[in-house]
């Protein structure tokens, strides 16, 4: 394993019973505070992407906002913000998605990814896999063939992996 992912590791704090009781939640923002750990996160990345002609990075609303950008822009690529509903103001493709309670929906501005594009992407966490599941559906829809989905943190014991129809996920820490 690579060294810098120990060090990435432990400045994600993790909240027990929030944002409700019973979860563990994963607090990115503490990695965030500490430039070496947030720079070895993206570097991490970037040395996987780079030259493999991918053309599109991909983030999710909100916390792939945070680490897709600085992956694109050392690439070469686009980015491409798939949002919560109503944000965009452009004609979309929407996915939506079932939550623990509820769902939820992505959206995507038509025309921002062509078809035949090589996309990535990129969230902060894989709990059930849903999110990026939706993520892939909106890309795919848009004639995009995903490469990879990576994501800095996976929840392996919520089998979120299994729902990605045998795409390959690509994270840097597993928290139990
Ligand atoms: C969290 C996390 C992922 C998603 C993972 O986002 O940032 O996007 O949940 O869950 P899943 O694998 O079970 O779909 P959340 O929806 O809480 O919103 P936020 O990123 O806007 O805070
Ligand atoms: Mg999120």
């Amino acid at each position: 394993q690579d060294p810098r992912i120990h060090g990435i590791q432990t400045k994600i704090r993790v909240v027990p019973d929030f944002p409700r009781e019973g979860i563990m939640f994963q607090d990115i923002t503490t990695l965030l505070l500490d430039p070496k750990a947030f720079k070895d996160t993206i570097d991490l990345f970037v040395e996987r992407y780079k030259g493999k002609n991918i053309s599109v990075v991909a983030g999710i609303e909100a916390r792939g906002f945070i680490f897709g950008p600085p992956i694109a822009l050392a690439i070469g690529a686009k980015f491409v913000p798939l949002r919560k509903p109503k944000k965009l103001p452009g004609e979309v493709i929407k996915e939506e998605y079932v939550l623990e309670y509820g769902s939820d929906c992505l959206e995507m501005h038509v025309g921002a990814v062509s078809a035949g594009e090589r996309a990535l992407v990129v969230d902060d966490l894989i709990a059930t896999g849903g999110t990026l599941r939706a993520a892939m559906n909106l890309l795919e829809r848009a004639g995009a063939e995903v490469v990879e989905c990576a994501c800095v943190i996976e929840l392996p014991d919520l089998k979120g992996r299994e729902r990605l129809n045998g795409k390959p996920l690509y994270v840097l820490v597993e928290s139990h």
